[in-house]
């Protein structure tokens, strides 16, 4: 007998139709509708593994309906969304998608950045509000520069890199706070330089936030932080809703504490806090970071390989709790 399993949110078909092959797979294809409580546990009283999306909340609850589950294997990198500690006492292996979403997570980051300094969305809205009936004027619409200015970055993991690695096309300098320091190497090849939080918040231009989430990560910009900011400070949250206080950011922007903000993920989204919607100086895109079709698919492919390699025994590749590896169910 095939393993089962399901396939919480659409995909690309080749894929499913690559699953078929090794598993008996249930999948949510057409309708693509959320699973959460009482139906996704429903769903996965049965299976053996679930490929999973950051938005779907796999906790204790749902692991104790599911005693055949061996594999949670995201589609994403960030695993937040997995309680990792309930997998690994029950034995349930847990995976993410590394590296293969770096880059362009990093080009969003950018897009995010040059078009809330530049305020590339609000001139849209602007121009397409029938507002230019006269020509060019000299103060229509002032940014920030962005070439030579001070990029602070908040995580400097992969994403964290390969942003501050595509600054250098802009002649900015760099600071960069993280949990751990670079190696010298490494800072020496990205031009980066360590900052403390606080030093970083008080001399950047631009700060972009790249570290995931985590209970000590929750606000770690709040209002105290956003107080550090320069007035004419932009700032990008790319990485995860809960980072930043929003409504303490909504204030900010709302008093022009500082200048703009670019944000691609939120504090509860797919809901967020309404205050963003009544700012022109904010940039709002629906966590699609990771939203090329060639990136979707190198993640997808990522997690079927940690989910095959799961439910056949072997060590995922892209295992996040290693704890769970000698205490495996097995078939
Ligand atoms: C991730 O991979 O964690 C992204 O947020 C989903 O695109």
């Amino acid at each position: 007998m095939k393993p089962r399993i399901l396939v919480t949110r659409a995909t690309f078909g080749e894929v499913i139709d690559k699953l078929r092959g090794r598993f008996e797979v249930e999948d949510n294809q057409k309708e693509d509708r959320p699973l959460v409580g009482e139906e996704l546990r429903r769903r996965l009283a049965d299976k053996d593994g679930v490929l999973s999306t950051g938005s779907d909340r796999i906790d204790a609850a749902v692991l104790d309906a599911a005693p055949r589950l061996r594999a949670v294997c995201n589609n994403a990198v960030g695993y937040n969304n997995i309680d990792l500690a309930a997998c690994s006492e029950r034995g349930i292996l847990a995976t993410n998608t590394p590296a293969v979403l770096d880059d362009t997570t990093a080009d969003t980051t950018w897009a995010l950045l040059m078009a809330a300094a530049r305020r590339i969305t609000e001139a849209e809205r602007w121009l397409r509000a029938g507002n230019w009936i006269e020509g060019w004027k000299h103060d229509r619409l002032l940014g920030q520069d962005v070439h030579h200015a001070t990029l602070g970055i908040v995580g400097m993991g992969r994403i964290g890199q390969a942003i501050a690695r595509r600054a250098k096309g802009f002649s900015m300098r760099v600071l960069y706070h993280n949990r751990s320091r670079c190696p010298k190497s490494v800072e020496k090849a990205l031009g980066a330089k360590y900052a403390s939080l606080e030093k970083l918040l008080k001399e950047s231009d631009f700060i972009s936030l790249n570290l995931p989430y985590s209970p000590e990560a929750h606000h770690l910009i709040g209002a105290d932080e956003l107080r550090l900011m320069k007035p004419t400070a932009v700032i990008v949250n790319a990485a995860r809703g809960g980072v930043v206080d929003d409504a303490a950011l909504i204030a900010a922007l709302k008093e022009r504490r500082i200048a703009a903000a670019g944000f691609d993920v939120f504090e509860g989204e797919p809901k967020f806090n309404p205050g963003f919607l009544e700012l022109d100086n904010v940039v709002l895109v629906p966590h699609i970071g990771s939203a090329t079709r060639a990136t979707r698919m190198a993640m997808v492919e990522l997690a079927v390989r940690n989910l095959t390699a799961a439910l056949s025994g072997r060590r995922p590749p892209n295992l996040v709790n290693a704890e769970a590896w000698p205490k495996r169910r097995r078939a």
